[in-house]
């Protein structure tokens, strides 16, 4: 199959849901266009307005009334979303309120302590049994100050402990070993917080004021732009160009990735919007080359893996990606998932000491594809599948409504 054409993806997850949570404690009446219209964020709305916030929608755009949060009167349903349960943790803190949190069984499992134990400093009473969910939060005493070392690369919890620092009566400081994802502390300065970053430690200042309204539409996501480009790459006479993609350095690590692998791709109009930059981005048919992918750089390919790793089973040798340990705990245990699928496709994967083996070759066994009921993991493996069968089979295709509902429909639009 060939896949021509030019898509214009819906907005990035991550921005998406910070933008809706910040909004929803700003002064005043913030505008929000192309939000990402995957589960994931209709999980963050729906917790918010339980807690009072005011979020209309009006033809496609999203208006939100920044008001006084307060204490539900009802458990809260993050539903499947990580983001949703640990950013509104910590925000929610913040605000002193008193709440508990509830998921779906995939987020029911999910490592809550690597908040529980900064929230807890903060002054926040915690109960959860064996640190996942159901976890109630008493912060109504409010938040203290921190100074913390972050000790997992992860931009939820590094934003968890951004949004409860907001409530404290002095600055805190966060710390983290490696720059993970940064939009919650680019959107609070354009909205008016005091944050500094110098040499990966990160300076909050409680707000001694309400946040200003933002008026912003959402870049495309890239780690939905991820299972496009690798539709181009992989296909025989094939150029797809990706309109208006965040370009943010701590997501676009795929591209350097794809890059490492012979792959061709180039950038145009690159902008500034609301601090974040975006442009088109242009990806087309490759001969795909192994790669070895340092620890150093998974946080910002952490969720295109998946695709990656389907990249890498098309390539001339073996691809390793070094420590990716904390594909353990996404929505689904994705080392495992990565591995069981490629396998089941007949290309040689595994794991030796929490790094992934990929030996590249031709999939040439057509299977059906089990997601673990997980988007990403999904969505890979229909490409992996189409690309090599031009027909895919999935266990649960509804899973992939958590980031990207209309991507058979994309798929659809530009396949020739
Ligand atoms: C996200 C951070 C990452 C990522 C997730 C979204 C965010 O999780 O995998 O899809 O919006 O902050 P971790 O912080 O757990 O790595």
């Amino acid at each position: 199959m060939q896949f021509k054409g030019t898509l214009y993806l819906p907005g990035d997850k991550s921005i998406s849901h910070r933008a809706i949570m910040l909004s929803s404690i700003a002064n005043g009446k913030s505008i929000i266009r192309n939000l990402n219209d995957g589960d994931d964020l209709q999980s963050t709305i729906s917790v918010l307005k339980a807690c009072g916030a005011k979020i209309n929608r009006i033809n496609k755009t999203i208006e939100v009334e920044g008001v006084d949060l307060i204490s539900p009167n009802k458990e809260l349903d993050c539903g499947n979303s990580g983001t949703t349960t640990r950013l509104v943790s910590g925000l929610l803190s913040s605000q002193g309120l008193n709440f508990t949190l509830i998921g779906d069984d995939s987020l029911s499992s999910r490592p809550m302590k690597r908040i529980i134990i900064p929230l807890q400093k903060m002054g926040c009473n915690i109960s959860s049994s064996n640190n996942v969910l159901p976890l109630s939060i008493d912060a109504k005493k409010g938040t203290y100050p921190i100074d913390y070392k972050v000790p997992v690369a992860s931009a939820q919890v590094k934003s968890c402990i951004l949004l409860a620092a907001l409530g404290a009566d002095k600055p805190s400081t966060i710390q983290e070993d490696i720059l993970t994802r940064n939009h919650t502390e680019i959107m609070l300065s354009t909205m008016g917080a005091s944050v500094s970053v110098q040499d990966k430690i990160i300076t909050i200042n409680p707000l001694n004021s309400k946040l200003s309204p933002i008026d912003i539409t959402i870049p495309s996501d890239p780690s939905s732009a991820a299972f496009f480009a690798a539709l181009a790459v992989l296909n025989d006479d094939s150029e797809l160009t990706l309109n208006n993609v965040l370009l943010n350095k701590t997501r676009i690590g795929f591209m350097e990735v794809l890059k490492k692998m012979n792959c061709h791709l180039s950038i145009d109009n690159k902008q500034l919007n609301n601090g974040e930059e975006v442009g088109d981005i242009t990806f087309s048919t490759s001969t795909i080359h192994s790669t070895e992918i340092e620890s150093k750089i998974v946080p910002a390919i952490i969720d295109e893996i998946p695709i990656l790793a389907v990249v890498a089973a098309y390539s001339n040798g073996v691809t390793i990606f070094r420590n990716v340990e904390e594909l353990k705990y996404k929505e689904c245990d994705r080392l495992h998932a990565i591995i069981h699928n490629l396998n089941a496709f007949g290309i040689n994967a595994y794991e030796k000491e929490n790094s992934l083996f990929v030996h590249g070759g031709k999939p040439d066994k057509l299977a059906e594809i089990a997601t673990f009921h997980d988007h990403r993991i999904a969505m890979a493996f229909t490409i992996l599948s189409l690309t090599s069968f031009g027909k895919y089979h999935l266990d649960n295709k509804d899973c992939i409504d958590i980031s990207l509902p209309n991507f058979f429909n994309l798929i659809k639009r530009v396949a020739k």
